[in-house]
């Protein structure tokens, strides 16, 4: 069934089918991993593998198919995914493998659709990911230092990897049991930081290698950034480029485990976007030069829920810029031109799996070309090729990060723009060029400017403000004690570290003491005109300072002195601190040292007598918030949480707890709460913890208004939204909604007015293309039988273009068609001297109402050349909406 020429989609859906039919509960024959130098070798096949990262807690189960399924459409043969050891180990001995972490159930998906599974255990994870995958309680083992030749550790990092192994053998998961999972990876990036651990973290890995291997999982284990991995256990590269990899063994295929394809976000943080021709430009020169196996780290990126992101400070969402966004969208035109690359590289597959390493050619200083194929001859500097036509593949390459450059191979001439690959599954005929983009753009409703994704400038408009609308205007509110709570609160002398006392069950830790001011520091502070501080040595991630009750100030960083200010007055003062944690580390070495809170001395500075050291005071602990502990955020009406009605002049306001009801937004689109007008908090949607909000905003300076392509990518290379707030759309998955009253509850620290949150459906609303006639024709006639029977008509090869709207919706209106010279970009486009006049409707005729819709790009089609002697190109905006409303927009034109 998994035979090395690529099978056409429908193909392979009978073929599943059938195939289920058969051999019920199994999702493949029964098959064989190993491996050679060149490849990962499937059932006796050598491979050429496109990987699709997804974790399945970022999404809901109900997602899952969705999610897989476009990611198969785009192209990918495998998923890959990390094991998250804190979800699935919460509490020590106490499993959970139910809703989102259902990872059974996720990987049978993944099976039952046909692609196979990398599943990387780990169990460190990093992953911008709480404690990195680490459960908490983890630290509190006696003993333990974590990554490291330590007994404790081993042993239970031994316990979590086996049960995931055991789990998946007993589900019959393994290939040679039927099932996806064709590879496993141990530890992840321990290259890193193995330098910090000296002889111990050299034993470590050899320890880690043959615990693992030693489970009888019968797949390869793989170690990402681990050039010391044993010779049994593959390793592997992660970065933006690895094309210039090579594993530490000539007998280890080159794995590419994570192609960083976007970047994550802080609180604060501008937005990263990666340059879709980049990306594709690295993949391609990946395969070139010998490369087997690409995993897009991430394909879809998705949400970090309740508090599962990390720290320091890791963003809610975690959308990654991947090509599937945050709710599950395709992001255009990223995931269209990679799956376009996708089905190039696959033309060339039968040629790459052939040969043991690829003919080098240099064609230019800057410019190679890597030939896979027998019957290649050189004479001199001349190569000629004799030989079975689909035996030939090329990639020819101009690493030219400044200059389009002309090169002859083979006898012909080719043009490569800069900082591109061309790839030719026939050793002559040019399919896909990394830099030339023929896919659909699209525009979301929530976007307030088209990303940054492509070499296009940002435009400053904003989405029409008719379609917003308050959520509600009924709210009540309740607030949130400052200080002690709780029968629970506790008092001891000196300072306690904040995971020591929270285990991380709640953000929150109150300290509070005492302290008694004289009337002689008094006049001293008015004789010398100054002012006592308190002073914290070192402090992360926040905190709030309260003198008597109220907030004289916060402080937000990583391991930041803290110096506040503050007035105090005759008699005893009272001193709250309420420390933050907004996501555990989640890398480096020693991360159970790491700890969060405060660390060394906490004084009063500034007296008459000097400092006042309340590092050894007596303190009062207090654990989390009264509402977290009540769970006023369930759906279970609470009366005796004291609920009053909020009225406008009680806003905004800081420590409180707001309620409403709300009506879900009508049809299935994915729903984004709009959160600007909020300060700092958490909010929980029919008792569903969707995550942390903040407001904090990006630099007002480091974006860049647009983003060239060309050149090597960082992630500051190109980004968006400065001076606006990091975040403001926070996902509800639709599955937590119903249609009508739905409780929304809100804990706000620093004020904010709920009467402007408002909710919006998710969905792309503007698409745009741009395909000339020169572009390439469309892939699928490469594949086409007739092709390589040479009976493939020149109409049959005439470039096309492709609109596609979400799911369940429909191609209102088409705003602008030129056919001819058209000047500009998505939502600025205009017509240029050269324009048919019947292109508007030849477009919408073949568009309006429809989901999806191709127009060829050429004369005969707009009935004539409208300038001969010129190169024409379409240009096409149109605007998608749900399919219910169709009526009703189609009248606008
Ligand atoms: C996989 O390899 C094992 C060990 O060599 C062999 O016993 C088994 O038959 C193979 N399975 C398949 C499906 O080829
Ligand atoms: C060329 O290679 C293809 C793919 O391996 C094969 O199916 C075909 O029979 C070969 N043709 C000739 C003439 O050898
Ligand atoms: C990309 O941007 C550069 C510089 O702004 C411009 O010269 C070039 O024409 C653009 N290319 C495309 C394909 O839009
Ligand atoms: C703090 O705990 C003590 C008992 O340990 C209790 O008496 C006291 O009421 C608690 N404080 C608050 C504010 O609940
Ligand atoms: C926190 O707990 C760890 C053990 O989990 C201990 O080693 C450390 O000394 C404690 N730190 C403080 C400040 O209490
Ligand atoms: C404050 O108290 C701590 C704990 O007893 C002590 O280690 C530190 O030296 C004291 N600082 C000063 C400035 O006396
Ligand atoms: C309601 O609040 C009371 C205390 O105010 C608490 O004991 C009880 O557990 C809460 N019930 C629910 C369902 O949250």
């Amino acid at each position: 069934m998994f035979g090395t020429r690529p099978i056409p989609l429908q193909c392979l859906a009978v073929a599943l089918t059938l195939h289920l039919a058969v051999i019920a509960g199994e999702f493949f024959k029964p098959f064989n991993v190993s491996y050679d130098h060149r490849a990962l070798i499937i059932d006796g096949n050598r491979r050429m593998l496109i990987s699709a990262g997804i974790h399945y807690p970022r999404a809901t189960p109900e997602m899952w198919p969705d999610l897989v399924a476009k990611s198969k459409e785009g192209g990918a043969d495998v998923i890959e995914t990390y094991a998250f050891w804190n979800g699935h180990e919460p509490v020590k001995g106490q499993y959970n493998f139910e809703g989102r972490y259902d990872i059974v159930k996720f990987v049978k998906l993944v099976g039952s659709s046909g692609l196979y599974l990398h599943l990387r255990i780990g169990p460190y994870v990093c992953a911008e990911w709480n404690f990195g995958g680490f459960p908490v309680w983890l630290r509190d083992v006696p003993g333990i230092e974590f990554r490291t030749e330590n007994a404790p550790f081993k042993n239970e990092m031994q316990r979590f990897v086996k049960k995931i192994v055991d789990l998946m053998r007993e589900e019959m998961l393994f290939s040679w049991q039927g099932g996806p999972i064709i590879l496993l990876q141990i530890e992840n990036e321990y290259g890193d930081v193995e330098g910090s651990y000296g002889e111990k973290g050299k034993e470590y890995v050899k320890w880690a290698a043959k615990m693992a291997t030693g489970l009888g999982a019968g797949v390869p284990w793989v170690m990402c950034k681990q050039v010391d991995a044993p010779e049994y256990i593959l390793d592997a590269c992660n970065g933006y480029y690895c094309d210039g990899f090579r594993p530490n063994s000539y007998k280890k295929p080159v794995l590419w485990t994570e192609n960083w394809d976007g970047w994550y976000t802080q609180w604060g943080g501008r937005l990263p976007h990666r340059p879709v021709e980049d990306l594709a430009f690295a993949v391609a020169r990946f395969f070139q030069r010998g490369g087997s196996f690409q995993n897009y780290y991430m394909f879809f990126g998705g949400t970090n829920f309740g508090r599962t992101s990390g720290g320091p400070n890791q963003l809610t969402s975690y959308d990654y810029d991947a090509p599937l966004d945050e709710y599950g969208l395709l992001r255009q035109p990223k995931w269209g031109h990679l799956k376009d690359l996708h089905a190039a590289i696959k033309l060339c597959e039968p040629a790459l799996v052939a040969v043991d390493s690829p003919q080098y050619i240099k064609l230019g200083p800057m410019q190679e070309a890597h030939v896979y194929g027998k019957n290649i001859h050189r004479k001199g500097e001349t190569f000629t090729w004799s030989g079975n036509k689909s035996r030939c593949s090329a990639f020819l390459a101009n690493i030219d990060e400044h200059n389009e450059a002309s090169v002859t191979f083979f006898g012909e001439v080719y043009t490569l723009p800069p900082w591109s690959v061309s790839i030719l599954p026939d050793c002559k005929n040019t399919v896909y060029n990394t830099a030339k983009v023929g896919a659909q753009t699209s525009i979301k409703t929530t976007e307030l400017s088209l990303p940054l994704s492509t070499n296009v400038s940002v435009l400053q408009q904003l989405p029409s403000q008719d379609e917003v609308s308050p959520l509600s205007e009924n709210w009540v509110t309740v607030k949130e004690p400052i200080g002690a709570w709780g029968d629970d609160n506790f008092t001891v002398q000196g300072i306690l570290q904040h995971l020591n006392v929270t285990k991380d069950i709640s953000d929150y830790l109150w300290y509070m003491t005492r302290v008694y001011v004289y009337d002689d520091d008094i006049s001293f502070w008015e004789e010398n005109s100054v002012e006592p501080a308190l002073t914290i040595d070192s402090m992360r991630d926040l905190v709030h300072i309260f003198i008597n009750g109220k907030l004289i100030g916060s402080v937000f960083g990583h391991w930041v002195k803290v110096d506040q200010p503050l007035q105090l007055m005759q008699g005893y003062n009272d001193i709250v601190l309420l420390s933050e944690t907004i996501g555990l580390q989640n890398f480096g070495a020693f991360l159970e040292k790491d700890g969060a809170g405060f660390k060394g001395q906490i004084k009063l500075t500034g007296f008459r007598n000097g400092d006042i050291n309340l590092t050894d005071s007596l303190w009062t602990y207090q654990v989390g918030l009264k509402g977290e502990f009540l769970k006023i955020y369930n759906v279970a009406e609470n009366e005796t949480a004291g609920w009053t009605d909020l009225t406008l002049d009680a806003i905004p306001s800081s420590f409180s707890w707001y309620k409403t009801y709300f009506d879900a937004p009508v049809g299935m689109d994915p729903v984004a709460l709009d959160f600007r007008s909020m300060g700092k908090g958490q909010a929980w949607v029919n008792g569903h913890h969707i995550g942390r909000y903040w407001t904090l905003v990006a630099p007002k300076d480091g974006c860049q208004s647009s983003c060239n392509y060309r050149g090597a990518y960082h992630s500051d290379k190109c980004t968006t939204n400065c001076g606006k707030p990091t975040q403001i759309w926070y996902h509800v998955p639709r599955s937590w909604l119903q249609s009508t009253n739905n409780l929304l509850v809100i804990f706000e620290e620093t004020g904010g007015n709920p009467f402007e949150i408002s909710i919006k459906p998710y969905s792309t609303h503007i698409i745009c293309g741009q395909v000339s006639e020169s572009h390439y024709p469309p892939l699928r006639m490469w594949f086409h039988p007739n092709f390589v029977k040479g009976k493939i008509s020149a109409s049959d090869m005439i470039p096309e273009i492709h609109f596609h709207c979400d799911d369940g919706h429909k191609i209102s209106s088409i705003e602008f068609a030129s056919y001819g010279t058209p000047k500009g970009s998505c939502q600025k486009f205009s017509k240029g001297n050269c324009h048919a006049p019947n292109s508007l409707s030849v477009v919408s005729q073949a568009c309006e109402g429809r989901n999806r819709c191709s127009v060829r790009i050429s004369n005969a089609v707009f009935g004539g050349d409208p300038c001969h002697g010129t190169v024409k190109t379409l240009a096409v905006e149109a605007r998608c909406v749900p399919s219910s409303n169709i009526g009703f927009s189609a009248q606008k034109q």
